[in-house]
C-alpha cells in the first residue's frame, strides 16, 4: 500500500483515462492501466484506470443507477459522479419521498477548493431532493492523522463550512458538527470500536506498530460518521466521497452489518447451508417434481440422491452455476437430512441478541415457526417482512437496526497545470478563496488539449478529453446547462474553437464565480455564528507527526 503522506491533495489526482472519459462517459485503451490502483485514504491514492475499480473492487457504475435517480445532478449525468456501491435504496427512497440521508466529512487541512465544490454540490443536491444532510469537519482526523493543531483547525474549519453554506446548504433542515465535540459520535464511535480489531486496521489501512493510536481513534470515528444519520432511525444513507474513502465505505458497510441483532437467509431444512449451497438447494428444491414421491413433500434424501446422479444437461437446466465441490458437499447434507421435508423457509440468526431480544423476535413472528438454538425458522414470511421485523426489534430492545451505508464517487479533477491537483501547488488548483482576479490568472494559464498552432486546431480538432480547461466546463463552469457544455466540446473538437478565446472566456466564467460564491460567503457568516457549531476549539495538545 503507498503510504504518501504529504497529501493533502489526493483530493484531486491526475489521470489520463479520467480525462479521456469524461466527455463521452466511457472508457478507451487499457494502455494506462499498467500502474496498480491503491485506494489508500491517507496516501496519494492514484487511479489511473476508473474500470478497475469496478472489477477489483466491487464499486458500481453509476451509469446503471442513473435512470433510477430523480432529476440527476449534471455531475451524474457528465460521468463526474461514475460509482456507486449499493445506491440503489438511496435512488428508491428519493424518488418514493421516503426517507433517506446523505453525510460526507472535510478534513480541514488547507482552503477549501473547487474539487470541495464537487462534494459540498453533492450533499446540497440530496438534501434538495429531500436527503436529511449531513456535514461534518474531521478535526480529529485532521490532528491525529495530519498533524494539524487545532488553531490551524479552527480557521479553516471555519471556511468549509462558509462555502457550503454559501453554496445553499440548509443548516436548519441539515445538521453541521465537528467530530471533536459530538458526543453522540463518540459514543458510537465507542461502540463500533468493540466490532473492530487491530488485524483489520492492518490489513485494511497498513496501520502497523508506529501508527497513533489517536489516529486509530479517528478511524472509528469516521466508522461512527457515516452511521450518525442513523442514530434517530435507520434509513438509506449515502455517503459522496472520491474513491480513495472507499476503504472506509466497505469497513462501515461491514460494521453497520456486525452491529446487527439478526441475520436474516434463506434455508431449507434444519441444517446451515454455505451462500453457494443454498443457490443450489433452492434450484434443487424448485425441481422436485423430478423425484419426490410427494412433490409438496420433497425429502432431503431423495433430493440428495437426484442431485448426485444428476447429469450435466440436467444440472444445465437448474439455471445455477454447479462447482463441483459445492455439489459434493451439498448432496452430503441432504443425504444427512434423511426424511426431513425440504420447505423453504426464512431463517433468523442469532448474531448478537439478548435474550430477551431473541425471546421478542420469537414472539413477533407470525404464523408457523420452529426454534432453533441459534436460530428460528419462520414458514409464513417473506424475505423483506423477515428483515422488516427483525430491524423493529432489534430497535425495540435498544440495537441500531443499522441499513448497510451507500456511496457514491466522484473523478478527481485534473490539475490546471496539468498533473495532480494539489493543495500545495497553488497554481494547480483554483481555491474558493483565491481573488477572483487571481482565478482569471490561473485559468488563463492553464494547460491545454490544444495543438500547437491555430493552424493545426483548426484541422484537427482540439483535444477536449485530455484539456484540463474544458474538464473546468464541464465539472463546474457549465453549471447544469449540458447544451452549453456539449457545445464547447464539440467546438474544440470540431477545430471551430481555439484555446486563447475558449480559455478566456473559462476565466470570465471562473472570475464571476468566485465573486459570486465570496459574496455569498459574506452573507452568510452571520448565519454561521448563530449555528449551534463551535467555531473556536477549546482544545490543547500538540499535533502529533503526520503517520
Ligand atoms: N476521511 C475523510 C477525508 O479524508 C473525511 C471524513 C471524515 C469523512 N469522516 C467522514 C468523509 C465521513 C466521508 C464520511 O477527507
Ligand atoms: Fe481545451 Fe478549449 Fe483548447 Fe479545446 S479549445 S483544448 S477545450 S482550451
Amino acid at each position: 500500500m503507498t503510504r504518501d503522506h504529504d497529501a493533502p491533495e489526493r483530493e484531486a489526482q491526475d489521470d489520463e483515462q479520467a480525462r479521456r472519459a469524461l466527455a463521452d462517459g466511457g472508457t478507451d485503451d487499457a494502455a494506462a492501466g499498467a500502474d496498480d490502483v491503491a485506494l489508500d485514504p491517507w496516501g496519494s491514492s492514484t487511479v489511473t484506470d476508473y474500470r478497475k475499480l469496478f472489477e477489483e473492487f466491487g464499486i458500481g457504475e453509476f451509469d446503471d443507477v442513473l435512470s433510477q435517480t430523480p432529476n440527476p445532478h449534471h455531475l451524474m449525468r457528465r460521468g463526474v459522479i461514475f460509482g456507486h456501491r449499493d445506491y440503489e435504496p438511496v435512488a428508491d427512497a428519493l424518488r418514493a419521498g421516503e426517507d433517506a440521508a446523505v453525510l460526507s466529512g472535510f478534513m480541514p487541512t488547507g482552503d477549501p477548493h473547487i474539487g470541495h465544490k464537487l462534494v459540498f454540490d453533492e450533499i446540497i443536491w440530496h438534501q434538495e431532493q429531500g436527503a436529511d444532510a449531513y456535514a461534518l469537519i474531521a478535526d480529529l482526523e485532521a490532528h491525529s492523522a495530519r498533524g494539524m493543531t487545532w488553531a490551524e483547525i479552527d480557521e479553516h474549519a471555519r471556511d468549509y463550512l462558509l462555502s457550503l453554506l454559501a453554496l445553499g446548504f440548509d443548516p436548519e433542515a441539515g445538521e453541521l458538527y465537528r467530530q471533536s465535540d459530538n458526543r453522540e459520535l463518540q459514543d458510537l464511535a465507542f461502540e463500533l470500536g468493540s466490532k473492530a480489531n487491530f488485524s483489520e486496521f492492518q490489513g485494511i489501512y497498513g496501520f502497523d506498530g508506529e501508527t497513533n493510536v489517536s489516529h486509530m481513534q479517528s478511524v472509528v470515528t469516521q466508522m461512527a460518521d457515516i452511521l450518525y444519520p442513523q442514530l434517530e432511525e435507520p434509513k438509506p444513507t449515502v455517503i459522496p466521497v472520491g474513491p480513495d474513502q472507499d476503504p472506509h465505505v466497505r469497513f462501515a458497510r461491514d460494521l453497520a452489518a456486525r452491529m446487527r441483532f439478526f441475520g436474516v437467509t434463506e434455508a431449507y431444512a434444519s441444517f446451515e447451508l454455505t451462500d453457494a449451497e443454498r443457490a443450489l438447494v433452492g434450484a434443487v428444491y424448485d425441481a422436485r417434481d423430478q423425484y419426490a414421491d410427494e412433490p409438496e413433500r420433497p425429502r432431503c434424501e431423495e433430493a440428495g440422491a437426484w442431485l448426485a446422479e444428476a447429469d450435466q444437461p440436467t444440472l444445465d437446466e437448474l439455471g445455477v452455476v454447479v462447482d463441483d465441490g459445492v455439489r459434493e458437499s451439498t448432496v452430503e447434507k441432504l443425504e444427512n437430512g434423511g426424511m426431513e421435508p425440504l420447505r423453504p423457509r426464512v431463517r433468523f440468526l442469532d448474531l448478537n441478541a439478548t435474550d430477551e431480544a431473541f425471546e421478542g423476535l420469537l414472539e413477533a413472528i407470525p404464523g408457523e415457526k420452529r426454534r432453533y438454538d441459534e436460530h428460528v425458522d419462520a414458514f409464513d414470511l417473506e424475505g423483506d417482512e423477515a428483515e422488516e421485523l427483525a430491524r423493529d426489534v432489534e430497535l425495540d430492545h435498544g440495537g441500531y437496526g443499522f441499513v448497510p451505508p451507500s456511496s457514491v464517487y466522484h473523478r478527481f479533477m485534473t490539475g490546471l497545470t496539468g498533473g495532480k491537483m494539489s493543495s500545495s501547488i497553488p497554481a494547480s488548483h483554483i481555491s474558493l478563496l483565491d481573488d477572483p482576479e487571481e482565478g482569471y490568472d490561473k485559468v488563463r494559464a492553464a494547460t491545454t488539449g490544444g495543438r500547437d498552432t491555430a493552424e493545426k486546431q483548426r484541422e484537427l480538432g482540439g483535444e477536449a478529453d485530455e484539456c484540463p480547461v474544458y474538464e473546468l466546463y464541464a465539472y463546474l463552469l457549465a453549471g447544469d446547462d449540458d447544451e452549453f457544455a456539449k457545445e464547447v466540446y464539440d467546438e474544440c473538437v470540431n477545430g471551430e474553437r481555439l484555446c486563447g478565446g475558449c480559455k478566456e472566456q473559462a476565466a470570465e466564467l471562473m472570475r464571476e464565480f468566485l465573486e459570486d460564491h465570496q459574496a455569498k460567503r459574506a452573507e452568510v457568516e452571520e448565519l454561521l455564528e448563530d449555528l449551534d457549531i463551535s467555531l473556536e476549539s477549546p482544545r490543547r495538545g500538540v499535533a502529533p507527526g503526520d503517520d
